[in-house]
Formats: C-alpha cells, structure tokens, sequence
C-alpha cells in the first residue's frame, strides 16, 4: 500500500503546480459554437439545472470527478471537495480505491458520507483491480463508502507509461459484463484523458454498460504526469503520447450519435467554464465532469475558491441556457450548434459506427 499511497501523493504534487494539460484547446470544444438566441422569451430564474443522476436529483448537470484517496493529504482534498459538492448539489466521486483493498486503515481518507450525507457519491477502480477483486470485491468499495455507484477506470495509455504499469489487457469487455450484470444501473464506465469512442460506446452498451463518462484528450494528461515521474527510455516513449486521445468534444458527439439515448453519457476532459460544460451538453452530454480546475482552486485558495468557482460555473451555464433559449439542458441538446474545425474533421473521421452495427471484436 505504501507504494500506492505515494504515487497518489507524487501525483497530486505533479497536477498542483506542472503543466499536465499538454496544450490548449485539445478538447476541441473551441470547434463548438452555440448559437445565439435574440429573443429568448424567458426569465433567468426558469433555467433549470437540475438533473437526475443514479435515482437522485442533483441542482446542476455536474460532476466532481474522482481523483484522489489514500493519504492524509488525499483525506483532506476528498473532504473538502466533497462537502462543497454536498452544498451546490453536484455528484462527487473519490479516487480509486485500490489503497484501501491494499491497507483497509486508509479506507477513511473516501469516507466522506458525513460530509456530503445526500448528494451522488460514486466510489472509483480500475479495470485489473476489479478483475482481481470480483464483482462481490466492488460491491464491498461501494458499501464501505456508502457510494450511490461505482466508476470503473480505463487507462491503457496511463499504464503503459507507467514502469510497474499494466502490459495486459485482454478480457476487459467480459469483466464488464459480469460487473453490469450485477450492479446495472449503479455502474459508470470512464476513461482518464484519452477518450471512449462510439466502438467502444457501442461494446459497452452490449456488454450491459447503461452510463460513461467519456474523459477525452484535451484536460489532465495522465501519460504527462506519468512521463514527469518516468525516465530514460520510458520517458521518451511518453512524449509522443502526451497528447494521444480522443478530444472530448468529439467523443461525446460521436458517442450519442452512436447510441442515441441509451446511454447517459457524462464529458469530462479539459472542460474549464460553465460555457465549456454548455458546449459538451449541446453536443450530446447529459452531465459535465470536472477534476483540474476544482483541484487546482482548493489548492490554491482553499474551500472559499472552490465554492466560487462553482458559482461562477454554474452562472455561465445558466446563462448560456437563457442565451441559446433554452429552458432545461435537454432543450439545450436540441438547440442548433455550429461545429467547426478540427472537430467537423474528426467527426467525419470517426464515421457513422451506430447500434446493430455487429462490429465484431473491433476494439477502436
Ligand atoms: C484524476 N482522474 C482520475 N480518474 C479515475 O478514474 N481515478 C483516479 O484515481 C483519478 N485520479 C485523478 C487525480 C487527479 C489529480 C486528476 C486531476 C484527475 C481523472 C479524472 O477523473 C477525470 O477523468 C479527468 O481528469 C477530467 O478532466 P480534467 O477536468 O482534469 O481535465
């Protein structure tokens, strides 16, 4: 656990202060243009943000992305990012879980029901540990946190870059299924900065999957934070990957073109503002996930700056609903959106992979 514990440490310290964000506008939500609603014939107050997520109802269509656990420090951020999700009513996830399986003393650095006592709390492994764990192992992540769900991570390309990293990755789809079969509904599918794209959408959804949040290219690079900790050899394998990935505005559209409404799709991945949150919405999200800017706030100013940059996230949402004319973030969907760019470009690349498709063992 030791090892594990300060990784997670060594990890936090890189995504404080490094530029883990290879460069800008990787996300290609720059490529997304809403478009303007002269006559908006509403009133700011009849926005509605609110949104159902795991059978609760949360105040806006965000999510605090899991990131940490494990060590006092990582104690610390989980509580205090967790409480000011309880007061905006926003979805919380912790890190994974995986330091608590190997030292179950550190299992109260995720507990913080205490903190946000209503709100989504969804728990977080990675695919080899669930594997190794079973489906009875993650019930036990869940319950031990009182979490309404599970978030089970892909990060092929974190691992490669990773010296004791995993090398194999078969199977993956048939551990998933024995998963969904058993948890359903209270399973979310995520990658970590790299993106899940409509094959992988669509063979997730066969595999029993009902909800993804897609972490495209363009935020927190974790092959950079790896290739920071790495050397020699390694190091420079890592350099050409750093900004490998599907961008996030195009996972997300190429997804819901893919599955239609059978998947609640969240986008996190380098979504910075409340208008970058409308951008993924408009395109196909229901939710939007955020992990850097909330990390980097507390860090920097403490809880009052995490509140305030909520606030302000949650008002350029808002106004951007009332801007575009619309009343609910499904209105918002069906809004008109101009796409431009490198993103017309990757969405006619990407194709038209649709449901029934039978795409085989295709693994893109
Ligand atoms: C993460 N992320 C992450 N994801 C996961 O599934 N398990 C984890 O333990 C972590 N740890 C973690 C730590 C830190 C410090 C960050 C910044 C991120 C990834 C995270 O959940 C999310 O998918 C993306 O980071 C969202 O993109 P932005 O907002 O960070 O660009």
């Amino acid at each position: 656990a030791g090892a594990t514990i300060e990784r997670k440490d060594a990890h936090l310290d890189l995504c404080s202060t490094a530029s883990v964000e290879p460069s800008q506008n990787d996300s290609l939500l720059s490529c997304v243009q809403l478009v303007h609603c002269a006559m908006p014939e509403m009133a700011l107050e009849e926005v509605v943000l609110s949104t159902s997520f795991f059978g609760k109802t949360i105040r806006a269509p965000l999510l605090v992305c899991g990131m940490t656990g494990g060590s006092k420090r990582a104690e610390r951020v989980n509580r205090a990012l967790a409480e000011q999700a309880e007061q905006h009513g926003l979805a919380f996830g912790v890190g994974s879980q995986r330091a608590m399986i190997e030292d179950p003393q550190c299992a109260s650095s995720y507990a913080v029901r205490d903190v946000a006592p209503k709100t989504v709390l969804i728990g977080n492994v990675g695919l080899a540990t669930a594997a190794s764990i079973g489906v009875d192992g993650v019930r036990n992540l869940m319950d031990e946190i009182d979490a309404d769900a599970i978030a089970l991570h892909l990060n092929a390309a974190q691992e490669l870059t990773q010296p004791e990293g995993d090398r194999d990755f078969r199977n993956g789809y048939r551990i998933i299924e024995s998963l969904a079969r058993c948890l359903g509904g209270r399973l979310l599918v995520k990658e970590t900065g790299c993106g899940i794209g409509p094959r992988v959408a669509l063979r997730l959804f066969d595999s029993g999957v009902e909800l993804i949040d897609v972490s495209g290219l363009g935020g927190t690079s974790w092959v950079r934070v790896e290739q920071f900790r790495a050397s020699g050899v390694a190091a420079d394998v890592a350099e050409h990957f750093a900004s490998w990935g599907i961008p996030t505005a195009a996972a997300v559209a190429s997804v819901r073109r893919a599955v239609g409404d059978r998947l609640t799709i969240v986008a996190s991945g380098g979504l910075r503002t409340g208008l970058d949150v409308a951008k993924a919405l408009a395109v196909g999200a229901d939710l939007g996930g955020m992990a850097l800017p909330l990390f980097r706030a507390l860090e920097a100013g403490g809880p009052e700056r995490v509140d305030q940059s909520i606030r302000v996230i949650v008002a350029q949402l808002r106004q951007a609903l009332l801007l575009t004319g619309s009343r609910t973030p499904q209105e918002l969907r069906q809004s008109p959106v101009v796409i431009t760019g490198a993103l017309s470009d990757w969405l006619a690349g990407l194709g038209s992979a649709s449901v029934g498709d039978g795409l085989g063992n295709d693994c893109l």
